[in-house]
């Protein structure tokens, strides 16, 4: 049944996106292959490109990249010559996500490395690069990990989006012995020590239910 945060989606898809068979072939070759259904919906992944046109963002660096849905939908915001890494540890995810970067046509945009994202953020502190657009979206165990390293590979002006800091309001629970929520609590805890950076969230609602983005600005 379609709930009214799942229909008020398609509403708004309707009258604000257009049809769009790239996400759309992405979305249907990830179910068809036994994803998660833990890609960001299409108004969040508008949502996405809208921060990385807005703060002209040319470097992206995504973790965690389950079927490549969000990657294909921050490379196509990026300008022609911008890049995009990220992140899988699940070979056969990768896989598919592999297919669909190379289907989508952003492929040249488009660096999958294959791996713990921790490795992954780890070399590339260790190379000295840094991003503009961070997109954190891999275990929520390691949120808070990830939201350091992030730090770390961030430059005066890149933006940190993370995601599922709600999980329908399960992270109001201290005591939860869910892995997930600790790891969500800890980022949110570690979050409220950060000096130096402008930090909101935004709860939302929609077809994955309730949740919500934090989004962080490195002054
Ligand atoms: C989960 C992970 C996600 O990245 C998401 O957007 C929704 C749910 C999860 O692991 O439950
Ligand atoms: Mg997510």
């Amino acid at each position: 049944m379609l709930d009214i945060h799942a229909a008020m989606d398609q509403y708004l898809e309707q009258n604000l996106l257009q049809d769009d068979p790239i996400l759309e072939k992405i979305s249907q070759a990830s179910e068809a292959a036994g994803l998660v259904p833990h890609a960001v919906t299409p108004l969040q992944a508008e949502f996405l490109a809208l921060l990385i046109r807005i703060s002209g963002a040319r470097t992206v660096l995504e973790i965690g990249c389950l079927g490549g849905y969000s990657a294909v939908a921050m490379a196509r915001a990026l300008p022609e010559d911008g890049q995009l890494v990220t992140t899988e540890i699940d070979t056969r995810t990768a896989g598919v996500a592999e297919d669909n970067i190379t289907g989508s046509g952003f492929g040249d945009r488009i660096d999958l490395r294959v791996g713990p994202a921790m490795q992954v953020l780890d070399d590339e502190i260790a190379a000295g690069r840094t991003f503009d657009f961070i997109f954190i979206d891999a275990d929520k165990v390691n949120h808070k990990n990830y939201l350091e390293r992030g730090l770390k590979l961030a430059r005066t002006g890149s933006i940190i989006v993370a995601d599922n800091i709600v999980r329908g309001g399960a992270v109001l629970d201290a005591g939860s012995a869910e892995n997930s929520v600790k790891g969500v609590r800890a980022m949110m805890a570690y979050a409220a020590t950060l000096e130096e950076v402008d930090k909101t969230a935004l709860q939302t609602v929609g077809a994955k239910g309730y949740d919500g983005m934090a989004i962080f600005r490195v002054r």
